[in-house]
């Protein structure tokens, strides 16, 4: 069988955010409950049949995945690691990967995004479109933000607006055709002097070639103190229910899962 898909981590950037835990040790090697932050990546592209990995991440923390990560054979998969020398952005760290993909289509996922569960048709996998996820979410303000026609289709994708037009945030997962490079090379910065994976995807909808589906079950980004608490306390509760004497599982995680 020919794999017409390889898939990417991003595990690079500054994780400003959750600093101090974040001056000696990557962001997305931080525990979420009892495993360190990456698993939730690394399962989300298992889940999508994907067990050709490239992680990118900054020269400093290389070898703390290596150490973790090793070849991927205990994951059932295989790792590459490619290192992106300046946080840049997103589309910018994925860049880094051209030479991994080689002419295949590109799953990429965001390091402290983790997902309940997804699914794709196998067909978004090999065909020329690109494919985003969305999630309603309470505070949109925080993510890129999709709008729909009355078809849903999306027409446009604000990054952090500060007032936003709809709850549709666009999460950490997204399918490319490997065209995506030459887009990529083909940017500039953003205000804030990042390569912004929302305007990857906004050339997408101007080409006629964005699809987007919705998450089913849970998405956590956890790239804060309060969301890498809840991810650490859902995953408590996955693995031990009667861990909180007395509260509902179900509606514990349900209200802790509210982004
Ligand atoms: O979580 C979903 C959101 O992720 C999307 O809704 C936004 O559109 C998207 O821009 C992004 O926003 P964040 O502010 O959460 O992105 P952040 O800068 O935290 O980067 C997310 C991950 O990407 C980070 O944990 C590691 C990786 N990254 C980031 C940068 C800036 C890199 O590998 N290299 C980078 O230079």
């Amino acid at each position: 069988m020919i794999v017409k898909y390889k898939g990417v981590i991003l595990a690079a950037g500054k994780g400003t955010r959750l600093r101090p835990l974040t001056e000696v040790t990557n962001k997305i090697l931080l525990p979420v409950f009892d495993q360190p932050m990456i698993v939730g990546p690394i399962n989300t592209l298992k889940a999508l049949g994907v067990e050709d990995i490239c992680i990118v991440t900054s020269k400093e923390h290389l070898s703390s995945f290596m150490k973790f990560l090793g070849d991927g054979s205990t994951f059932n998969v295989k790792f590459t690691y490619i290192v992106q020398d300046k946080p840049l952005g997103i589309a910018h760290a994925l860049l880094q990967a051209e030479d991994f993909f080689k002419g295949s289509k590109v799953v990429a996922t965001l390091g402290d995004n983790i997902y309940e569960k997804v699914k794709v048709d196998r067909s978004a996998l090999e065909d020329e479109f690109a494919y985003i996820f969305l999630k309603d979410v309470a505070h949109p303000q925080r993510f890129g933000v999709a709008e729909l026609d009355n078809s849903g289709h999306v027409t446009r994708i604000e990054e952090k607006p500060k007032r936003p037009k709809t709850a549709h945030a666009v999460t950490g997962l997204y399918i490319y055709p490997d065209d995506v490079f030459e887009f990529i090379k083909s940017m500039k910065p953003s205000e804030r002097g990042e390569f912004e994976i929302t305007d990857v995807n906004n050339h997408y909808i101007n080409t006629g070639k964005l699809r987007a589906t919705k998450v089913d079950g849970y998405w956590l980004d956890t790239g804060t103190f309060e969301s890498l608490l809840k991810a650490s306390i859902i995953k408590a509760l996955e693995s031990d229910p009667d861990m909180f004497e007395g509260i509902d599982k179900n509606a514990m995680i349900a209200a802790l899962s509210r982004v």
